[in-house]
């Protein structure tokens, strides 16, 4: 059962920007209550303030995702503001464009860190509560670049790839609790993504930078996780492709 109300919300990363940011308003616009994580301080304000607007409680967490040994406390800070986690959407993600030679051991531990490590560390604190109080969902955000490699992505395919696995053996663990998760796969959405400036993203540049025309809304993405999250009877989606009619590369 995923258990959301006025006493139980939902902790959302990437909350800031594009897809967390649809995410959050959309539960907010249910009157979930909503967790928001972030590192930008001044988005954080505005999202909890349009959280705010839709006569939800907003919980404005900041963070940065490649602290994973801070994501505890997080999640700890998050129950204690919402009265409980129904639901954990790990929608933050970042990368480090560029050929594998050229790409550090740094940057690459801090993709891993962002896009894999985080989902995994506020997963392990979410569950034993989500059992406890008798169920809930996880979404983990990867891409169709989960599906299929990429040239110049290598650090980035690799983390959404292994979603797929952290997905499913979640999955197995957390059924028999009532608690589903699911690993989305979203072609290209009409966000920041990758220039955190809309107009750069006018120049088609990889998989996930089709034409901005042809991009899905955030918001359509984030109706299909709120879906999940409350229609009557718990279906399990395990995992969900969703991408544009018109998707760059993608058959
Ligand atoms: N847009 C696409 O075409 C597309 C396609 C497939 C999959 N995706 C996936 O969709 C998810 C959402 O991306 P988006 O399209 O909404 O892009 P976006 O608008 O650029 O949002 C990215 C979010 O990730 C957060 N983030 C990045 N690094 C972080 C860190 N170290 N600590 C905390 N938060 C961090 C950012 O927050 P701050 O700026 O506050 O740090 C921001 O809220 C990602 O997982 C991405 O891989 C996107």
């Amino acid at each position: 059962m995923t258990v959301l109300g006025p006493d139980s919300g939902v902790l959302v990363t990437g909350a800031t920007s594009g897809l967390g940011r649809a995410v959050a308003l959309q539960f907010a616009a249910h009157g979930i209550p909503v967790a928001l994580v972030g590192r930008s301080e001044e988005s954080l304000g505005q999202v909890t303030a349009e959280v705010q607007a839709r006569k939800a409680h907003a919980v404005p967490l900041h963070a940065d995702l490649s602290n994973t040994a801070a994501l505890s406390d997080l999640v700890d800070a998050a129950a204690s503001q919402l009265g409980g986690i129904g639901a954990l959407v790990n929608a933050a993600g970042t990368d480090v464009p560029g050929p594998a030679e050229d790409l550090g051991l740094d940057e690459w531990n801090r993709v891993v860190a962002v896009n894999l490590t985080a989902p995994f560390a506020l997963a392990r604190s979410v569950i034993p509560r989500m059992r406890a109080s008798g169920g809930g969902l996880i979404v983990n955000i990867s891409s169709v670049a989960g599906r299929r490699g990429w040239a110049n992505a290598s650090a980035y395919c690799s983390t959404k790839f292994a979603l797929s696995g952290l997905t499913q053996s979640l999955a197995a663990e957390g059924r028999g609790d009532g608690i589903r998760v699911c690993v989305l796969y979203p072609g290209a959405m009409a966000t920041n993504w990758g220039t955190f400036d809309p107009e750069q993203r006018r120049e088609p540049a990889g998989p996930e930078d089709a034409d901005p025309a042809d991009a899905l809304d955030p918001a359509t993405v984030a109706d299909l996780i709120v879906w999940m999250a409350t229609t009557p009877g718990q279906p399990v989606l395990n995992e969900v492709t969703v991408t544009p009619l018109r998707e760059h590369g993608w058959p």
